[in-house]
């Protein structure tokens, strides 16, 4: 018996990159339903070949789900992700509301797939922000082999991170520009046409902003909480696809062979690295795609044991849609949970 799954947020850039990969990886699902708020009741979505009518959240009943694929923000997850999960649905949340708390684990299934093991506490499992996921996938085998102590990374995030109208603003600006028109700035504090802007959620009192302080909290949560790690986090006029440029200080000695020869092997990487031009990959390249893509692998001669790279991948992929469906084939594979009887 296959699995009813929910995809709340369904109407939003993560909700349909959801029922894109569910019918694309043929996730064992009986029933998909497509969910959003009372706005969208009604709406058409796409599921593979399928067309569903999405459903109003707080008219749905989750007792028969088994997993729902939550993308709706931190306040509807907050208040909904507990009371479906009261029901018996495990939910995989891509939203930052539950990713800090001690009885929830937080899930890059090719970094700590072991760590869902404790899901029941709450019933709830969560996906990392879309920075970070791409961020542990490359740290991981590089990690395992040399002990990382600290990160630098500077994010070149696209626009797409910012929900569906944010996306729309780079849009709408970028075709006043061009008509000599005024720009309007609703999602953005200033400008992101031809324009590029250091700041990414609220400022935090020590001058960092919130979206650099999660990359921080989340990698120790995934990957270890010793590595040390400082972020800026930037915004920058791409539609999809976020890219990272990432300096490593390891423990021990690491040679740019090494790290390339373990990176083409490691889970989700794809290592495109050569020295000459065009001998990498751009964020336009690794829209629609998988992989966390690695290029640029060079020494950082700064510090005695440093590597320097160039990390791009699908912000709506593996940092949201693909982590979080692939966190559900990890409880399936692993057989964490199992179908409920439904009425016949
Ligand atoms: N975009 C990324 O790269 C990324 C990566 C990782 C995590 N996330 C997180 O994933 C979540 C969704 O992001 P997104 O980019 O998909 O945003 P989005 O494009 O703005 O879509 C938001 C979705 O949430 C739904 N929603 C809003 N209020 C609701 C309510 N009261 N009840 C039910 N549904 C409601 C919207 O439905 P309507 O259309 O009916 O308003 C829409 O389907 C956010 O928490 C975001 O931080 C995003």
């Amino acid at each position: 018996m296959g699995f009813k799954v929910a995809v709340v947020g369904a109407t939003g850039n993560v909700g349909r990159e959801i029922l894109d990969i569910l019918a694309e990886r043929r996730f064992p699902a009986d029933e998909v339903v497509a969910i959003a708020s009372r706005r969208s009741q009604g709406v058409d979505v796409s599921y593979g070949d399928k067309t569903l009518k999405v459903k109003a959240l707080e008219h749905y009943d989750f007792s028969d789900v088994d997993i729902c694929l939550m993308s709706a923000g931190s306040a509807v997850s907050k208040e909904w992700s507990p009371r479906i999960g009261a029901q018996g649905a495990v939910v995989i949340d891509n939203s930052s509301c539950w990713r800090y708390d001690a009885d929830v684990p937080l899930i890059v299934p090719e970094v700590n797939a072991d760590a869902v093991v404790s899901f029941r506490k709450k019933n709830i499992i969560a996906n990392p922000n879309c920075s970070t996921a791409q961020l542990v996938v490359a740290l991981k085998p590089l990690h395992d082999k040399a002990k990382i102590k600290r990160v630098v990374v500077a994010t070149y995030q696209s626009v797409s991170g910012a929900g569906k109208d944010a996306m729309d603003e780079l849009d709408r600006q970028t075709k006043a520009l061009y008509s000599l028109q005024d720009v309007e700035m609703k999602k953005f504090p200033k400008r992101i046409a031809f324009n590029v802007i250091p700041h990414i959620d609220v400022f935090m009192e020590d001058g960092y902003t919130k979206e650099e302080w999660k990359i921080v909290a989340e990698t120790k949560k995934i990957l270890d909480p010793k590595i040390k790690l400082t972020a800026t986090c930037v915004r920058v006029p791409v539609f999809i696809s976020h890219s990272e440029a990432v300096n490593i200080e390891f423990e021990n000695p690491i040679t740019v062979e090494e790290a390339r020869a373990l990176l083409s092997s490691a889970p989700g990487c794809l290592v495109i690295d050569k020295r000459e031009p065009g001998g990498y990959i751009t964020p336009h390249e690794a829209a629609g795609e998988d992989a966390t893509y690695i290029s640029r692998i060079r020494e950082d001669a700064t510090v005695e044991n440093g590597l320097a790279m160039w990390v791009v991948s699908d912000n709506l992929r593996k940092g949201a849609a693909l982590n979080a469906i692939q966190i559900a084939e990890c409880l399936i594979n692993r057989k964490l949970i199992q179908a409920k009887q439904k009425a016949a």
